[in-house]
Formats: C-alpha cells, structure tokens, sequence
C-alpha cells in the first residue's frame, strides 16, 4: 500500500511538472484552433487605437499590422482582444491571450515573468504640458508637489516614480482620460513615450512637450511579450516577420500609415 501511494505521489508530481513546463501557448496549438488571440489595448496610436473606417470604429496601428502579419505567417486568423493595458501581460499567463502586442516595452523585472521577441522598436520618453505652462515647469524640481499623470501598468509610473519623486504620481488606466486632466488642469504634466506624445498633441495643439528635462536613459524598446513556457518555435516564427517587417521598412511604412488616421473622438483627442 505504502509503496502503491509513493507510487502514485510521483506520478503526480511528474505529472504537475509537466503541465508547468508546457505553460505557454504552442505554435501548433494556434494552427490546430486556425486562430492567435491577441491581447491589445486601444488608445496608444500610432500603435494601437480606433478610428472610424466607413462609419465604422476599426482597430488600426503598427502593432495591429504587425499581429496580422504574424498571423498570416502562422496562416492563421487574428483575433484581437483589447483590454486596459494593465491586464494585457496578465492575459498571456493565463492563457486567455497567446501573445500580447501593445507598445510592451523590454524591462528585467518584466523578463523574469514573460518572454519577449526581438525589439521591434525604440521608443524614448518625454514629459508633456499644457503650452500655456512652459514657461512655468521649465525642469524636473519646479514639478515638486504637481499632479503628474502616467498610465497604469506602464514603465512610465517608475519612471514618474524615479524622475519626479516630489510630484505625486496620479495613475489611469486610459491615456485618453489622462489627456483629458491635462487639459482642465487636473494633472500639470503627463509622462509618454515620444510618438504617443506627439499624436495627442498634433490633435491638441494647446499641449506641448517640455523642453527634454527627462534624463536620458529613458530610451525602451518594444516586443511581442509571451508567457514563459511559451513554445520555441512559435516565438521564432514572430522574431522572422519582425525581422522581415523592419529590413523591408514596412514597419516604417505601417507607422507612417497610422499617422493618416484620426483616433476616434469616443476614446477622446
Ligand atoms: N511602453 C510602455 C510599457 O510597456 C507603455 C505601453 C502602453 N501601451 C498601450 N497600448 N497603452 O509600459
């Protein structure tokens, strides 16, 4: 009895371990259900965000391009999840979502829990006011006690946390509603990576972006993030389109396609 239940606990174990260690999705089980679920966010153009396309609110971005050229790669169909960004990483461990593609930015804490590809883009970080308050915030210290906006789960709270200690960090889930307090005053200054920066304030020209006061480390690159456990293969097929998408400029070309959209005005200017 006693050697039949050891018996039995090791087959458990064994059998534990191996569910553990096949975590993450498979390339092949994406091809079997013809199928990769994407998880996304929709307010972080020229990336990911909605614009109307025949009256109708359409999911658009380099990020979306890319996600379907992996799924044509796969020969598969892509199907888009679009969450806030602060479950999109969650939603590959749990294995709602196979991968997630949503400006993700490469981070060491971030490694220990997800997988990445190779960086598909370098992004860098700037502090936006509103116009009428450039002259007023014209440094780091002179936003000492000043509400600073960054969004939730993004790099850009530690980087409000580590660059603007004295300010008090507010944190929202969407960048829309975070533009938004800028504009009536409610936050003085909103930290974003440039490009997202420059969208916003190219449809709202009373914000501007301050005169560089981050420090210069701020530069962080972005990659398709998988779970861990996530199968070789698949995450090998992803590095081929991103290679071929940036050698070929078609990255370039899908960002500079983004810019010609307007972000639809439901998720705010
Ligand atoms: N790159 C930043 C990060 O990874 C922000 C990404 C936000 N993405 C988005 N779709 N809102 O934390």
């Amino acid at each position: 009895m006693k050697k039949f239940l050891g018996g039995l606990f090791l087959l458990l174990a064994v059998g534990m371990m191996t569910a553990c260690s096949t975590s993450g999705t498979s390339q092949k089980s994406i091809q079997n259900k013809g199928k990769i679920i994407i998880a996304t966010e929709s307010e972080f153009a020229p990336f990911e965000f909605k614009t109307l396309i025949d009256g109708k609110d359409t999911l658009v971005g380099a990020d979306i391009d890319l996600a379907k050229a992996i799924a044509k790669e796969l020969d598969v169909k892509a199907d888009f999840s679009v969450m806030s960004f602060n479950n999109v990483l969650a939603s590959v461990t749990s294995g709602k979502s196979d991968i997630a593609i949503a400006g993700i930015s490469v981070t060491d804490e971030r490694k220990k829990a997800y997988e990445f590809s190779d960086a598909y883009y370098e992004a860098e970080n700037v502090v936006i006011l509103k116009k009428a308050d450039l002259a007023t915030y014209t440094s780091l210290e002179s936003l000492a006690g000043k509400f600073v906006g960054a969004q939730k789960g993004s790099i850009q709270e530690n980087i409000a946390k580590d660059q603007l200690p004295s300010s008090s960090l507010v944190s929202l889930t969407s960048n829309g509603e975070m533009i938004n307090e800028l504009k009536n005053n409610q936050l003085q200054a909103v930290v974003l990576e440039k490009a997202i920066a420059e969208g916003y304030i190219s449809q709202n020209p009373d914000l501007a972006i301050a005169g560089r006061p981050l420090k210069s480390t701020d530069t962080d690159t972005y990659a398709v993030a998988f779970a861990k456990g996530t199968d070789k293969k698949l995450i090998a097929s992803v590095n081929k389109v991103i290679k071929k998408a940036k050698q070929s400029g078609e990255f370039d070309a899908w960002i500079e396609k983004a810019s010609t959209y307007t972000q639809s005005s439901s998720e705010s200017k």
